[in-house]
């Protein structure tokens, strides 16, 4: 398993600090959620300030695009250093040109999927994609709740990637936290992305380990 924390529910005063936070946590993955206000009923930043935060750390960048149109910026989200690119299947009208395109550009093609989505729309794209990403919320902000038919899609993209695309990992994002992140490991999620979980704890970088070990539970008998 992997975690991606979420910077939407970080303290952009004191952002260096914590990110520097995050990796000392063992943080995989930064999490990068922009948001246009139109796709989404909010406003996050751009690639300016991506680019800034690039500077700030190696970790990889995972960058979920939450904006109509994608592929008028996907440039731009690379050039700012973004290692996995992901947009919304609902966002944009031709997947597979824009997937094939992000993998041109040398990133990681990541797609991902409102609640009301099936993920048998991802059948025919699935070779052309490096990440699927189930969104648990409607996206747009930080700190919802948890929709559990979530569960159901991850076990049907889990599905769909093992027959046909192993390398692709399956990506989490929303209402994640301590009573879910077991089940939605076990059903086969990789990467597990969470914001408010982790920032609103006391000591955010020990939530992240604790969130880890709730997440890989060790095996019995391995002690
Ligand atoms: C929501 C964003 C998420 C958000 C998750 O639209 O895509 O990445 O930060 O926040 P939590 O983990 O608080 O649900
Ligand atoms: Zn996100």
């Amino acid at each position: 398993m992997k975690i991606s924390p979420s910077l939407l529910s970080a303290d952009f005063s004191k952002i260096a600090d914590q990110i520097v936070m995050l990796e000392g946590a063992g943080a995989d993955y930064l999490h990068l959620d922009v948001m246009d206000g139109r796709f989404v009923p909010n406003l996050t930043w751009g690639p300016k300030i991506i680019g800034d935060l690039r500077k700030l750390s190696p970790l990889c960048f995972d960058t979920h695009l939450m904006i109509v149109e994608p592929e008028r910026y996907v440039d731009d989200f690379r050039k700012a250093g973004c290692d996995i690119i992901t947009f919304h299947y609902e966002a944009t009208v031709h997947v597979q040109r824009l997937l094939t395109y992000i993998r041109s550009l040398g990133a990681r093609a990541g797609i991902s999927i409102n609640p009301s989505t099936p993920v048998g729309m991802l059948e025919d794209v699935i070779e052309d994609v490096d990440l699927i990403l189930i969104m648990s919320v409607n996206p747009g902000f930080a700190g919802q709740a948890y929709i559990p038919n979530a569960l159901k899609k991850v076990r049907e993209a889990r599905r769909l990637i093992d027959a046909y695309n192993p390398s692709c990992e399956l990506e989490i994002d929303g209402g994640i936290g301590r009573k879910n992140i077991a089940e939605v490991v076990a059903a086969g999620v990789d990467v597990v992305v969470m914001g408010s979980s982790i920032f609103s704890a006391p000591d955010p970088a020990a939530e992240l380990q604790a969130l880890r070990a709730i997440g890989e539970p060790v095996p019995a008998g391995a002690l």
